[in-house]
């Protein structure tokens, strides 16, 4: 329309020459550009926490390369595996449409890259903004093995909201004092529930309220008058997390690359997988502030790692050095402070007027929560440490999810090899029961297996993902790979569908890629199946993955080329 106009009024001028130039010019900076990037998966020493680790890292990087591109823009990234674990890499939230080979969970999409082979990731980004990033998705891996991934405006195009003076991406992680490969593994030796993490980190930092660690705090600078957009990721394994900084009001505008209506609140709440794009202003007096984050932990009787990690943000003209002086500490809502959590997730909309799928093709119901297997009759009393001599497990509408290990599922589906997996998940739980009440523990053991839930190609999807009071209740981060869905409602207790459905948000429901599911309720969601693949519905608590919190939406092709799957790359690893 610009340029139209352009060569219009131009025209009127009759100056041929400078409408022509105008539209050179304008199709030159709506070009999209390529981006090659080589990531080299290795053992490196870190030292955090008074001892050097061998880490596995992207270009010895820890947290790893920050990706910056624009909307529309396309992505080749060579992985090459120097460690001695299988890897492969998630770029989580791109929807990969029709790319489903670049999006990365090992067994689902790909084999794993084995130590010495390479595999290249190549998709492009199409009408998604703002923050997103990029994980192992093998084991425990992407406790170390992550990134940020920044999709800026179009070019000649700008944010919805007043330009900021810088962006500050705040990736929130998880360390452990011994090898997280090691941790997963001795957890799925004993049945029981990994050792918890050591700290949390900000870009990589533990921190002033840790041993050993003050020397290499994270410093955030702003200046006086000025606006920071900070893009905070929550890339910690196995909790949600609290955010916050002292004395600063954070202005939301965007949430997994999506845009929000904004607004404005002292803490945030992420779990895992999620990103949150805050505006903070520089209106304090020229000082040292703490921005800290710490755990929400909503599951009861259940171990966590109750630390707290902080930054410093520094004023510019404060100068550099503590000099004695403390930065200002923030209050953080208490751990199990559901109301906060709750109160947050309730002030997302969409900036606009949504197209939400309002007729509903497949209505499924989901239960999502843990388990627990009584004790194999031919394992021995120490593979068996789960509550009373039980294994934990996890399950979605009791089936719990186990990943295949010869092949992948979209391979398997595309080249039709049978006996890999079956089409049979079902859309709802076999059983009805009191799902957050006190449920018979002879519902508390899910089956095994290999199950995937088949799609037609532009059906309108509502999933009713409702927690489980099994074991424990929590807040599962449910994650939709591939895909964005709108979260049109939530609440506690069981869904109830005649009185629920009329509190849906039909109008501007925030659009996400990872939905927080409450602690003893349920979240709403939907979206349009229109981009064929296998795509991985997981818990974001990785722990959760392994015992089978998870399944695959399989979206079959639609007619013609655009609406079907590309063949897959010549270098797909095999396995
Ligand atoms: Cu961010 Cu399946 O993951």
């Amino acid at each position: 329309m610009e340029i139209i106009n352009s060569i219009l009024t131009n025209a009127k001028y009759s100056s041929i020459f400078l409408a022509i130039f105008a539209l050179l010019a304008a199709l030159s900076s709506a070009n999209p550009k390529t981006h090659h990037h080589e990531f080299v998966v290795e053992a490196t020493p870190v030292k955090r926490l008074c001892k050097t680790h061998n880490t596995i890292t992207v270009n010895g990087q820890y947290p790893g390369p920050t990706l910056e591109i624009n909307n529309g823009d396309t992505l080749v990234v060579k992985v090459t595996n120097k460690a001695r674990y299988n890897v492969t890499i998630h770029w989580h939230g791109i929807r990969q449409m029709r790319t489903g080979w670049a999006d990365g969970p090992e067994f689902v999409t790909q084999c794993p890259i084995r130590p010495k082979e390479s595999y290249t990731y190549k998709f492009s980004v199409v009408g998604q903004e703002g923050t997103l990033w990029w994980h192992a998705h093998s084991s425990w891996l992407r406790a170390t093995v992550y990134g940020a991934l920044i999709i800026r405006p179009r070019e000649g195009h700008s944010y919805p909201f007043p330009k900021p003076n810088r962006e500050t991406p705040i990736l929130l992680g998880e360390w452990w004092d011994t090898n997280p490969i090691d941790v997963i593994r001795e957890a799925t030796r004993t049945g029981a529930a990994p050792n918890v993490s050591d700290a949390y980190t900000i870009n990589g930092q533990p921190g002033d309220l840790y041993k050993c660690s003050s020397k290499g705090t994270t410093i955030i600078p702003i200046d006086s008058g000025e606006t920071n957009l900070l893009r905070v990721i929550n890339s910690a394994l196995n909790q949600p997390l609290f955010f916050t900084i002292a004395n600063h009001k954070l202005t939301v505008v965007g949430a997994d690359a999506s845009y929000l209506k904004p607004f404005t609140t002292t803490v945030l709440v992420l779990g895992p997988g999620q990103t949150t794009d805050v505006l903070i202003s520089g209106d304090n007096p020229p000082s040292l502030y703490y921005i800290a984050s710490r755990a929400y932990q909503s599951a009861q009787n259940a171990a966590f790692d109750n630390t707290t990690t902080t930054a410093i943000l520094q004023y510019k003209s404060t100068h550099h050095g503590l000099n004695g002086r403390k930065p200002l500490m923030p209050l953080l809502p208490a751990y199990n402070d559901t109301n906060t959590v709750t109160a947050f997730s309730r002030s997302f909309r969409s900036p606009r007027k949504v197209e939400v799928p309002t007729e509903i093709d497949e209505n499924l119901f989901f239960t999502v929560g843990l388990g627990l297997n009584k004790c194999p009759p031919n394992f021995r009393a120490r593979r068996c440490q789960g509550p009373n001599g039980t294994r934990f497990t996890a399950s979605i509408n009791n089936v719990s999810f186990v990943l295949p290990n010869n092949i992948s599922i979209l391979q398997a589906h595309h080249y039709g090899i049978p006996g890999v997996f079956t089409t049979d998940f079902p859309a709802k739980p076999p059983l009805k029961f009191d799902y957050t009440g006190n449920v018979s523990r002879s519902l508390w053991q899910p089956i095994p297996g290999t199950k995937a839930y088949k799609l037609k190609f532009g059906s309108r999807v509502q999933i009713v993902l409702q927690d489980t009071s099994i074991v424990t209740s929590e807040n599962h981060p449910i994650h939709l790979h591939g895909y964005d869905f709108y979260i049109v409602a939530e609440g506690f207790g069981n869904f109830n569908a005649k009185k629920d459905s009329s509190k849906f948000n039909l109008v501007d429901p925030p659009l996400r890629n990872t939905v927080a599911v409450p602690v003893n309720g349920w979240a709403v969601i939907r979206f349009v199946a229109d981009n064929p693949g296998a795509w991985l519905l997981h818990c974001h608590l990785d722990v959760h993955i392994k015992w089978g919190l998870a399944t695959v939406l399989l979206v079959e092709n639609g007619v013609g080329k655009f609406q079907s799957i590309e063949p897959p790359p010549k270098d797909l690893p095999l396995c």
